[in-house]
């Protein structure tokens, strides 16, 4: 082949490729791969300039920096939308447009993510990339042409039938959470100021003088909308849905995890949906948008000065928000790790009050220069600790002073002691009450013993009473014990309203969790291995453990480092972890004692269908709404199978609840079986 032909071969595979990736998220081939098929069109192109084109992938970068950005007018407004706060303001949307169009029948709307990101228009004549701006006032945005050429994921020339001959298109620009991470980190590495967020630093990357810059940086784009449009093709476009199946068609990414609507209740089901499952989206959403499918009916309402009458935003609760931080108290954990943690003014945040919040360790501290007093911003994500994004320093008190962690444990006095290479400070004395009472936490908590109503406050109360001194005393705890343990309650009364009293736990609470306790003797290996608290090793690495010691202690105990390094899956760390907690003469010690108190497991193979579904891997995403995640995983371990979080041609099954995103998309292309929550339960159930 000569040079000519392998240049037009190498643009159209590695177009290919971008398509593949960005539009259809499934890659074929390795960035390594791509990255080669890019050298070789370079090279060959340097060979031969005169073949150079414009809508060469290698011509995305432009070379000479611009001076500033012109300004362009939008051929049609590029429109905002109208937010609805809650449910009740969707069901007024609804109702609104049902009276404007005179209709009694639900109407038929398509819900999609509201991105988080920066809108922008992108212009293709003839299929080809002629101007992409941004949003501006509306009316008037920015050329940003040569910033939004660098991105692989904007075609510059459109593939497929029926390309239209004029197509304005309207997307969202945007990072994934986890590009955005991996780009900070190397920003901190390199002595550069992080970014506060994906959404500004999407913005900023756009409006680069500078291409190179924006070239770097890790921008996707999402199309949902148009402009004007003309010449073939434009026959398809008569519906939301009829568009965003065009869009890709032509090679222009669109988000698959958009939904036909019948009518608003399916759009308040999607909308609470969405916003459970928000955090399961690799990317940040901030809503749903909402829009009659119809583009005849959305003429027909048309619009008002800013927003169309036939879309809405459904706005979902602020997940940051700004509070005042009352106090810092150092907190010490159960492997002794003394941790800030900040006292907040009580606030909601994406729906649930805040009154606590990590600061991490001494170095996040100084780093965002938190102080007693700050005003901060507060975020909150799932089941996460909520922790202190940044300080507003405008409101800091002039009296405010940064804050230092003690350096003696505040729990018991000894010296608190931080190697040199790690973040977190320790309180090293074993004995130190705050951690007994953590290990005993622990180890009666749902993953381990599970122990059900030995909480925390019943813990701290045997312990400071000296009837429980290590994990193993709670099997010698008896009737009196418990029923005669008193706990601070908060009593209402008709003389003295509300008050706090010791009460003790009496009768009923004492029998109930006396039983808990001596159920909780039958056990499994892996519970009680993870129960033990040795550092690093979390539930899933005590089954693993649990499988291949063939639930057996001894060897647990006696195995060398290079005998635990040989089991899959137990990395050095981990191994290391084992070997030292097998040589400290305590631990020993609490292990017999339970032993002698009666705790037993079967061992894991003898236990009867246990294998049945051995082999084979499953990939949980999107929402379960029966089951926690760790529930589900846990099922499937128990019959043999493993989970894993990405999907490849080994999954056997992903499992996709709602807010199932690029994974289903993976897991269709590659031909692995896709289920729901209740297939998955058949399968499991059927099994047992
Ligand atoms: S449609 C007239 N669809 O939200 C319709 N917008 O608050 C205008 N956005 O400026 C936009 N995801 O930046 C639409 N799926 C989506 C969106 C979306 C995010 C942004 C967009 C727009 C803003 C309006």
């Amino acid at each position: 082949m000569d040079a000519p032909e392998r240049i037009i071969e190498l643009r159209q595979l590695i177009d290919e490729h971008n398509v593949l990736y960005y539009v259809h998220d499934s890659p074929e081939i390795s960035d390594a791969r791509y990255d080669d098929l890019m050298r070789e069109l370079e090279s060959l192109e340097g060979e031969h300039p005169s073949l150079v084109t414009q809508d060469s992938p290698t011509q995305r970068v432009g070379s000479a920096p611009q001076s500033e950005l012109s300004s362009v007018d939008h051929r049609l407004p590029m429109l905002s939308l109208a937010n609805a706060k809650d449910e009740d303001e969707l069901r007024a949307f609804d109702e609104r447009v049902r009276k404007a169009l005179g209709s009694d029948a639900p109407l038929e709307y398509v819900a999609e993510p509201k991105l988080d990101g920066l809108a922008v228009e992108l212009v293709y004549e003839q299929g080809r990339l002629v101007l992409g701006s941004t949003r501006g006032d509306g009316v008037t945005g920015e050329d940003i042409t040569a910033n939004l050429r660098t991105l692989r994921a904007i075609p510059l020339v459109l593939t497929g039938q029926d390309v239209p001959s004029l197509l304005e298109v309207r997307g969202e620009v945007f990072m994934h959470k986890d590009d955005f991470a991996a780009m900070n980190r190397a920003r901190l590495e390199a002595g550069e100021t992080p970014f506060a967020n994906p959404r500004n630093s999407a913005a900023g990357s756009l409006r680069q003088l500078d291409t190179t810059i924006t070239a770097s940086r890790p921008l996707r784009i999402f199309c949902y909308g148009l402009g004007s449009v003309d010449g073939p093709g434009k026959n398809k476009l008569h519906s939301q849905i009829g568009l965003l199946e065009a869009l890709p068609q032509w090679g222009l990414p669109v988000n698959a995890n958009y939904r036909r609507c019948l009518g608003m209740d399916e759009v308040v089901a999607m909308y609470r949906e969405t916003e459970r499952a928000r955090d399961t989206f690799p990317y940040d959403i901030d809503g749903l948008v909402v829009k009659i499918n119809s583009f005849a009916l959305q003429q027909q309402l048309g619009e008002r000065s800013r927003s169309p009458r036939w879309a809405i935003a459904g706005k979902f609760k602020a997940e940051q928000v700004t509070t005042v931080i009352e106090d810092i108290e150092a907190s010490v954990g159960r492997t002794g790790a003394v941790t800030p943690v900040a006292h907040l003014r009580p606030v909601e945040v994406g729906g649930v009050i805040v009154s606590r919040a990590t600061l991490h360790n001494q170095d996040e501290i100084d780093r965002k220069d938190i102080r007693v007093g700050d005003t901060v911003w507060v975020q909150r994500a799932g089941d996460v600790i909520p922790e202190v994004v940044r300080v507003v320093t405008s409101k800091r008190p002039p009296s405010a002073k940064p804050y230092r962690l003690p350096d003696k444990c505040p729990a018991c006095g000894h010296k608190v002691y931080r190697p040199e290479d790690e973040a977190v400070a320790r309180c090293v004395n074993a004995a130190c009450p705050a951690q007994v009472q953590g290990r005993v936490e622990h180890f009666v908590s749902k993953g381990a013993m599970d122990i059900d109503g030995l909480g925390r406050r019943i813990v701290e109360e045997l312990l400071a009473t000296g009837r429980l001194k290590t994990a193993a005393d709670i099997y010698s705890l008896t009737y009196d014990d418990l029923a005669t343990l008193e706990i601070e309650r908060t009593v209402r009364s008709k003389e003295e309203g509300e008050v706090k009293k010791q009460v003790p736990l009496g009768d009923k609470v004492a029998t109930k969790l006396l039983a808990a306790i001596d159920a909780s003797r039958q056990t499994t290996f892996a519970r009680l291995v993870y129960g033990l608290g040795i550092r690093n090793v979390g539930e899933h690495t005590a089954k693993v453990l649990s499988r291949a010691l063939d639930g057996n202690m001894g060897r647990l105990l006696s195995a060398t480092r290079e005998q635990l390094q040989a089991i899959d899956e137990v990395g050095p760390i981990v191994a290391d972890a084992i070997v030292r907690f097998g040589a400290d003469e305590a631990n020993i010690k609490l292990i017999a004692e339970l032993l002698a108190a009666g705790v037993v497991w079967k061992r894991e193979a003898a236990d009867a269908g246990a294998q049945a579904l051995a082999g084979l891997t499953f990939v949980f995403t999107g929402s379960l709404e029966t089951m926690t995640r760790a529930e589900a995983q846990s099922m499937v371990e128990r019959l043999g199978a493993r989970a894993a979080s990405s999907v490849s041609k080994k999954t056997a099954y992903l499992v996709a609840g709602p807010g199932a995103g690029s994974k289903r998309a993976k897991a269709e292309s590659l031909g692995v079986k896709v289920i729901s929550e209740a297939e998955f339960r058949d399968l499991v159930e059927n099994w047992k």
